[in-house]
């Protein structure tokens, strides 16, 4: 499914992007030298410690020569290509998707940049009828444990955790997409309930997911009684003290208490990713009450 991606190297590739000509290393992604020229690119399966999956096509950009849409996240450059990130069939396509999602899927908990394109874009997701009404993802809310909510009522079909789980970062295939057309879904084995999965909670599905389908279940509590108020929220960076690997940690706290942890996405050591004693071991350092 995934069109590779090769590592960027020393050598310079020349392109055109909206009309500038512009140098990038060869094997860059239209993606990276879009990054590298300051041109925002909308982005939903996307990111930067995963495998492109190509399958939201919010990313994509007209090459002369192309008769279809390019997904820049994913297509590498290649000398001479001239590339429109901003022409009308690239911004009709970027609007339709957002549009299309927004009006089966909840959103509202979205990362605030999803929330940001579709005002950009002009994405009216009411012109497909009444949002409430018509949600093809409506269902309830998984909560079974102590430490994350999976919430499919606001999951796009991104992929980010079937991948995230699987080959890119924990090896643990305990998700995957199952059913097909209206009926896919992300499903563990069997449907079974995720404390009797392969599931180790590393979270680093959670850590990934841009839709607020996957949360703590710190944050999914406060977010039902209106306290989660991420303006109010600060990061503080450390290390984790569980073993000797060395681990970023970013704690995440609000009225001085700790609601989550992640890892920075750069990192050299975790690249976002944690096991379960760093992303959830942290009852110990909280204040008692
Ligand atoms: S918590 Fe870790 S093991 Fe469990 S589903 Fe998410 S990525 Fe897979
Ligand atoms: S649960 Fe989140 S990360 Fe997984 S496919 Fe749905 S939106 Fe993407
Ligand atoms: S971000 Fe490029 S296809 Fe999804």
């Amino acid at each position: 499914m995934s069109e590779t991606t090769e590592k960027p190297s020393e050598t310079l590739v020349e392109i055109t992007l909206n009309d500038k000509k512009i140098s990038a290393p060869e094997g860059s992604t239209i993606l990276d030298a879009c990054k590298q020229a300051d041109i925002d690119t909308p982005t939903l399966c996307w990111a930067e410690n995963l495998t492109p999956v190509n399958v939201c096509r919010v990313c994509v950009v007209e090459v002369e020569g192309s008769r279809a849409l390019v997904p820049s996240c994913s297509r590498p450059i290649e000398e001479g290509m001239v590339i429109s990130t901003d022409s009308e069939r690239v911004n009709t396509s970027r609007r339709m998707v957002l549009e299309l999602l927004a009006s089966s899927v909840e959103l509202d908990r979205a990362d605030k940049e999803i929330l940001e394109w579709i005002t950009y874009y002009g994405s009216n997701p009411d012109r497909m009828g009444n949002s409430s009404e018509i949600k093809t993802s409506k269902q309830p809310v998984k909560i079974q444990d102590d430490l994350y909510v999976r919430d499919y009522e606001r999951c796009i079909l991104c992929y980010k955790c079937v991948e995230a789980c699987g080959d890119d970062a924990q090896h643990t295939f305990a998700i995957a997409t199952a059913g097909r057309g209206f009926e896919a879904h992300i499903s563990t084995e069997f449907d079974v309930e995720l404390p009797d999965s392969a599931c180790v909670y590393c979270g680093n599905c959670i850590g990934v997911c841009p839709t607020g389908a996957l949360v703590f279940k710190t944050e999914h509590d406060m977010r039902e009684d209106n306290s989660w108020d991420p303006d109010n929220q600060e990061v503080t960076e450390t290390i984790c003290g569980f073993c000797g690997v060395g681990c970023n940690l970013e704690l995440h706290t609000q009225d001085e208490k700790i609601v989550k942890v992640t890892s920075p996405s750069d990192h050299s050591v975790t690249e976002g990713h944690l096991c379960i004693k760093g992303r959830f071991g942290w009852q110990h350092a909280q204040p008692k009450n």
